[in-house]
């Protein structure tokens, strides 16, 4: 049994899927009960609900537990603490195998969830459990949430640059390769980085956009005030709030660029590329309909 933290979520939801399409048996942590039937609809065959920050909880979901996949909950001010329980309770569980869904560079201070992340990598290397650590780039699949308004109104929004160059990968490589680790022989105590592209400025992504829409797609900066507002229209908190618009300052100062090397001979064939990603959304959407 695996079990699979921030498993409702958008990372989890793909891990999920990946691994129980494959017959793995998952026990998925989420963190509030209305999210349950969402990971049982997928393949979750048991379910443990509450806060990570809550040790008991956190011991009960390990218990009989052979491996976890840790996804980290998105831009948390105590990712630490909870990155320091999980590993706590998987040590007095004894389990065999502990991957830690970190991120590209996280040695990169000026943004805190990046900075957060290598202190928890850090503890790992001392704890004395078997370990693997994945590290993914942005998830194309941040782009494509913007689908229905690319579909309406034809603009692609981000609030930096255009010339601003970022390395993506696709969510379903990340899955694969998640599954990969956790049930092939040979990536214990290895740090892999989760890389699908070259560098992309925001100008070539609303071009392979344009390219699988079959539609010009323009693309625009959003003043970083009209991104802070609607995120608090949307509930975002002040921690999280901060912390990516210190993300952006650093995509604006120093891009975000890796190489796809390693995911490739990790998977065994070329990562998935943005315009695969888009015609495999396409396809779907137009199933749907
Ligand atoms: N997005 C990217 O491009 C990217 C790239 C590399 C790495 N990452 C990392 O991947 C991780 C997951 O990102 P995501 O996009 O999948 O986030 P997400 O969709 O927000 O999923 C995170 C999950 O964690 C749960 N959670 C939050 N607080 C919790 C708590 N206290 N106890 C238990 N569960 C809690 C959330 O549940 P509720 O929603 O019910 O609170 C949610 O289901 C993050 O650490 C992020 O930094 C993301």
């Amino acid at each position: 049994m695996i079990l699979v933290t921030g498993a409702a979520g958008k990372t989890g939801r793909y891990v999920i899927q990946e691994l129980v399409e494959k017959g793995a048996r998952i026990r998925a942590f989420v963190h509030h009960r209305a999210y349950i039937e969402r990971v049982e609809e997928i393949g979750a065959i048991e379910v443990v609900h509450g806060d990570l920050c809550d040790r008991r909880t956190v011991d009960q979901a390990v218990e009989g537990i052979r491996a976890v996949y840790h996804i980290p909950p998105n831009v948390h001010p105590d990712e630490v603490a909870i990155g320091q329980t999980m590993i706590s309770a998987s040590q007095s569980a004894e389990i065999e195998h502990f991957v830690y869904h970190s991120v590209v560079h996280p040695h990169i201070e000026a943004m805190p969830h990046h900075w957060q992340k290598m202190r928890v990598e850090e503890q790992l290397f001392s704890c004395g459990l078997a370990f693997t650590i994945l590290q993914p780039a942005a998830y194309m699949q941040n782009i494509l949430a913007q689908w229905d308004t690319l579909i309406g109104d034809g603009c692609y929004r981000v609030p930096y640059p255009l010339e601003t160059r970022l390395s993506l990968v696709d969510l379903k490589d990340v899955a694969e390769a998640a599954r990969l680790v956790l049930t092939e022989d040979g990536h214990i105590g290895a740090t892999y980085e989760l890389i699908g592209t070259k560098p992309m400025s925001q100008v070539e992504v609303a071009q392979a956009l344009s390219d699988g829409l079959g539609r010009e797609v323009t693309v625009e900066k959003t003043p970083i005030e009209v991104w802070e507002q609607g995120a608090r229209d949307a509930g975002l908190g002040t921690y999280a709030i901060e912390t990516l618009t210190q993300m952006f300052h650093y995509y604006e100062h120093h891009d975000f660029v890796g190489s796809p090397q390693i995911l490739n001979w990790l998977l065994g064939r070329p990562p998935t590329t943005l315009a695969e990603a888009i015609e495999r959304k396409r396809a779907r959407r137009e199933n749907d309909n």
